[in-house]
Parts: C-alpha cells; structure tokens; sequence
C-alpha cells in the first residue's frame, strides 16, 4: 500500500523497526528489496554522533536502502540539537527513541528514561523538532511501569512530533509478554499524527490487517523480521533460507559489514532449519568471511 509518511512517498505502510546489531545496511536493504516501505539507522547516542566522526561517517545512507530515517538518542536538549544538526542533511527524517529499556541506556538519562518526566520529554520533541529541518518522529513505549498512554500521547502530540511509534508494551516489560494492542488502539484516537504501531506482528499481512482495522496508521516489524526479511512481501513468495542467506551475504559483502553482527544476523537466518546447531556452532567459530562461506555450505534449505 503505497503512501506518504510525514511527506515522504513509501511503496508499504509496512516498516522495519530498527534494531541495534541487526538493522546493518545490508538488512535494510534487503528488507525494502523485499517490500518494507521505510526503514531506520538505528539509535546511535547524541553524544557519538557529536564527537565522533567515523560515526558520522558510517551513517550516510546510500541510495538503495532510502528512504530511511537515522534514530537518535540522548540525555538533553544542547547534545540532540547537536546531533540532529550534523545529521539531518543525510536523511529525509530524524526519529527520537524515547523507549529504548536496556540498562545502559537509562543509566545515561537516555531512551526510556524520559518516560519518568513527561514535560522534559515534551520540551525535548519541541526543542528537537524547531531547529530540524527535516520530521522529527518519536519512538516510545505505553507507560514506565505501567500503561500510561493518554499523557504520553498528550506529551509527544503537543511536543510537535511529526509521527508516533508505539511499542505495545511498558519499559519494566522489556521484551517479555505479549504487545498491548488496545492501548496502540486508544492512541491512534487520542493522535493528531500518524500512529505506528509496533509489537509482535510477523508478516505485512497482519500489519496490514492492523491498519485496516484503524488500530494504527502504519505499522512496523521488529524481531519477525530477522533472518526473515521476506516478511515484507505483500504477496506470497517462495524463498529458500539457502537463497536469503545468499543474497543477504553478498548485500554484506558490496556495502561492507561488521563481522561478529554478521554472524549473529546468519543464526537468526538459519533457525528452525535442519541441521541449524551445526552451522550454529560453525559460524561462531568462524573468522574470516570464507570461513563463515564454508559453515553455510552445510545448509540444506
Ligand atoms: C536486538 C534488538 C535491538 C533493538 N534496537 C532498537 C533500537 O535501536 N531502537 C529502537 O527504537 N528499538 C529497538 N529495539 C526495539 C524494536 O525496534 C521493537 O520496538 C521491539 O522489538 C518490538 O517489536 P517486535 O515485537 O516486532 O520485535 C530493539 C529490539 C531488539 C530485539
């Protein structure tokens, strides 16, 4: 389903979530290849991208996994403004992760952590979102410890967000349990923007389901999407994992690759497939790319 997201033409209202050491370029790639519609860079710290150029360097998209947005994060209003400056010339949209729970990340004040004082968050998104020239977007979750997604929707709306991403469950949750959809539901009411909904879907056939229900106004795959990056088609499609995992390597090898994420990208790639603990162990004990060629020669599927 083709659209305009915050002004930018996408061919799917299905989009790929981003996620730290998986999300690499040639997953995003190769997602959109397979029909997401728009993908992220994902969350990097203010504080990187402002004092370290190769960062900088590593985040300037090429023109085959556009359009996609770079996802931000960080502890005050002078650092993100910072950022958004150096980066906003790259990409057509700046996404600010406001739910990121891992404990590292809160420590810093970052991520989640604005959960716990709504009106800062909402001078953030406004301080953010006047200096950028480009959409500022927000990722967040339903609540801290519990749902509380009436004041956040309140918070991030009149903070001038361009559009919002919800993750269906609280902070305290993490990955666990199941995505509170009805509370996706009662924000897409309470938003004057549009409404990403995020948690726990698998294919575009249940995001498009989910739309069309007006649960959401787009909707984005996170965990079913790796290793699995068909996932996106809105038709159905016969792939071996054989030849995902064969076009997946060479995306890695033209647009380079970091080769501890590789590996941890191929398992998820191989499982559920037979023979899947042999190669397990192969690729992790792999070194160099033709000895992770070698492990994937096992591959029966
Ligand atoms: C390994 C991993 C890394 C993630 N990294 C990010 C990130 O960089 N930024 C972000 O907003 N969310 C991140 N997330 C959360 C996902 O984007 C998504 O919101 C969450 O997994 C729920 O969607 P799902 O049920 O479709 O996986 C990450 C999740 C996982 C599992």
């Amino acid at each position: 389903m083709k659209s305009k997201f915050c002004g930018i033409p996408v061919e799917s209202k299905v989009f790929l979530s981003p996620m730290v050491g998986f999300t690499s370029r040639a997953s995003r790639i190769q997602c959109k290849q397979y029909g997401a519609g728009f993908t992220y860079i994902p969350m990097e710290h203010s504080e990187a991208v402002n004092f370290n150029e190769e960062i900088l360097k590593k985040l300037k998209p090429v023109k085959e996994e556009l359009p996609c947005g770079i996802q931000l994060t960080g502890a005050d209003e002078k650092s993100l403004i910072k950022a958004v400056e150096k980066v906003e010339k790259l990409v057509p949209l700046i996404d600010l992760n406001f739910g990121c729970p891992s404990k590292k990340i809160l420590s810093s004040k970052c991520g989640a952590w604005h959960l716990k004082d709504l009106k800062k968050m909402k001078e953030l998104i406004s301080a953010v979102a006047s200096v950028s020239n480009k959409p500022v977007t927000v990722k967040t979750r339903i609540g801290f410890d519990a749902p509380q997604t009436e004041k956040i929707m309140k918070a991030i709306d009149t903070g001038a967000a361009s559009a919002i991403t919800l993750h269906g469950r609280t902070v305290k949750q993490g990955y666990s349990g199941k995505a509170d959809w009805n509370e996706i539901k009662k924000a897409k009411k309470l938003s004057c923007v549009p409404l990403i909904g995020n948690g726990d879907i698998e294919n575009a056939e249940q995001g498009n389901k989910l739309i069309e229900q007006k649960y959401c106004d787009y909707v984005m795959i996170g965990r079913g999407a790796l290793g699995n990056p068909i996932c996106f088609s809105e038709i159905p499609m016969n792939k071996s994992k054989s030849e995902l995992i064969k076009e997946f390597i060479k995306l890695n090898e033209i647009h380079g690759f970091d080769e501890s994420e590789l590996k941890t990208q191929l398992i998820q790639f191989i499982k559920g497939i037979r023979g899947a603990s042999i190669i397990r162990k192969q690729l992790s004990e792999a070194k160099t790319i033709i000895e992770i060629n070698n492990a994937l020669k096992e591959l029966k599927e």
